[in-house]
């Protein structure tokens, strides 16, 4: 394919190489002269291993140059990838002021192109961008109208400086955000492009795309920290951290897996705060500072709070509890986060039942009965056997576990309550049609359904941008129009 990449740093320095090696014609494009010169003498603009050996190769095979002019860049390429710097603003905030100007430039030439132009985000953006900025600045006439169809996709860059040329080869995954979050008509070229380089490419929305780079970034700086205050600690009780972390990475069931990674509900039990407690308590006593571990329980207990938020204040008093223990299969309440939230309810004079079949009160013991009567005094009176029977006293439910087996079985027993996902079930929920309400809005999709309703749907005045604008720019059907 013919590709044009936007920004000759890192990721467009090492994406121009690797495909011009993969065998398609690439153009790279910056507003350095400089680099720009470097590429089109067939050098490389950044240091990384096995680079130049790649630049050699495909100089002399005439796959690759560079320029400054990105208009005349777009005119000759059938994709162009966005790869400009996206630097912290201030106030930490990305500045994407690249990106949009990125995106003006390749929008302005693409009105000049009648064949089909995708564009393809490689940048590390925050969620929304493709939506907010680079749709508008691509198709300033009816940005929202091309989500129904759209020419962007995001696929973020997941190499990392030093072994860059290695990780393009050899990706985790291939994520490509689209519009609707399915594979759409892009598909094809996004397999031309990367499936040469894995099978397991991952199709999601926009904004799960966008979002999941700098989240990997996160965790990767998460685990940095964790390792280090870890190293730290051992070496403040004498022991030797890097043979502690070395065992820690060998559990791949609990610690180095998908485990206690879903976001759900508060932590508790009877091992986590206390043990994380003690290792607090005995760095702080031996002068070693930890923010990261200092700071696990306020994260816990803002999580909770945020659970006790969501229960509304509309009036309903009677409210139902499903799940006491920290999890299912247990009846372990000592520290469990539920507990909490129950006596919040019923410090707030809510009339609250609770069902948990693992609890039978009669049969609380030792610390663990100490615990509930210190939080939920007559435990007994509040609990109900059936979760028939705690469906039946709610007008809110709140669910802590087996989510739709309570929602089917309100809705069998014919009984409408309020149900609450404790969990922090998200709100948002995946839309093929992200910006509807957007599409609906925008001054250019009114006066097109105005235009239709008059019978003359087919364009917006005569000539060849008429044409675009009904159809879609690059001459395919404007579906937002067409519904
Ligand atoms: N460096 C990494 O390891 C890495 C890895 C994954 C993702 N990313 C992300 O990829 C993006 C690029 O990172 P990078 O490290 O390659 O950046 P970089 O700063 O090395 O390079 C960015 C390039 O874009 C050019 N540029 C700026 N405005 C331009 C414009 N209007 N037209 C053409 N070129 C323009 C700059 O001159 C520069 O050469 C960033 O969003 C970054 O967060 C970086």
């Amino acid at each position: 394919m013919k590709v044009s990449i936007f920004g000759l740093g890192y990721v467009g320095c090492v994406t121009a190489a690797c495909l011009a090696r993969d065998g398609h014609e690439v153009t790279g494009v910056d507003v350095m002269a400089s680099k720009v010169k470097r590429m089109d003498e067939g050098l490389p603009t950044v240091v990384e291993t096995g680079i130049d050996e790649i630049f050699a190769e495909v100089k002399s095979q005439g796959r690759l140059r560079a320029t400054t002019d990105g208009r005349a860049a777009v005119l000759e390429t059938d994709v162009s990838i966005i790869c400009v710097g996206t630097p912290n603003a201030r106030d930490g905030s990305l500045d994407l002021s690249y990106i949009k100007a990125t995106a003006n430039l390749i929008g302005q030439a693409m009105m000049e192109k009648s064949e089909r132009h995708v564009v393809i985000l490689r940048s590390t953006v925050p969620a929304g961008t493709c939506e907010n900025v680079v749709l508008p600045a691509l198709h300033s006439d009816n940005p929202y109208s091309y989500l129904f169809d759209s020419d962007l996709v995001i696929v973020p860059e997941f190499l990392r400086e030093g072994t860059a040329i290695a990780d393009y080869y050899d990706p985790p995954f291939v994520v490509v955000g689209t519009a609707s979050g399915l594979p759409d008509n892009n598909r094809e070229v996004i397999q031309r492009l990367f499936g040469s380089v894995t099978d397991s490419i991952e199709w999601v929305p926009y904004r799960e795309a966008e979002v999941l780079k700098a989240i990997c970034n996160v965790f990767h700086a998460l685990k940095v920290s964790f390792a280090n205050e870890i190293g730290s600690f051992c070496h403040s009780v004498g022991v030797d951290g890097k043979t502690v972390m070395g065992l820690l990475v060998k559990d791949q069931k609990l610690n180095i897996s998908p485990a206690y990674m879903r976001p759900g509900m508060a932590f508790g039990g009877s091992c986590l705060p206390k043990d994380l407690r003690m290792i607090v308590n005995l760095a702080s006593r031996n002068a070693v500072d930890l923010p990261l571990l200092r700071s696990i329980l306020p994260s816990n207990d803002a999580h909770l709070r945020r659970a006790i938020e969501m229960i509304p204040i509309n009036g309903s008093r009677k409210i139902g509890l499903n799940g006491l223990a920290f999890k299912s299969g247990t009846d372990d309440l000592r520290e469990s986060p539920i507990v909490i939230v129950a006596e919040h309810l019923i410090g707030k004079g809510y009339d609250l039942k609770i069902h948990d079949p693992a609890i039978e009160v009669s049969r609380l013991g030792g610390a663990n009965q100490d615990f509930i009567e210190k939080h939920i005094p007559h435990l007994a009176n509040r609990m109900v056997s059936t979760l028939d029977e705690l469906i039946e006293h709610s007008e809110i439910l709140l669910v802590t576990r087996d989510g739709d087996v309570i929602s089917e079985r309100a809705a069998d027993l014919g009984r409408k309550p309020t149900i609450i996902d404790l969990r922090g079930k998200p709100a948002y929920v995946k839309k093929p049609m992200p910006m509807l309400e957007n599409i609906l809005q925008h001054p250019a999709t009114k006066a097109m359904a105005i235009l239709k309703q008059n019978g003359n749907g087919n364009g917006r005045g005569n000539g060849e941008h008429a044409r675009k604008s009904a159809n879609g720019r690059n001459g395919r059907r404007n579906s937002a129009v067409a519904a």
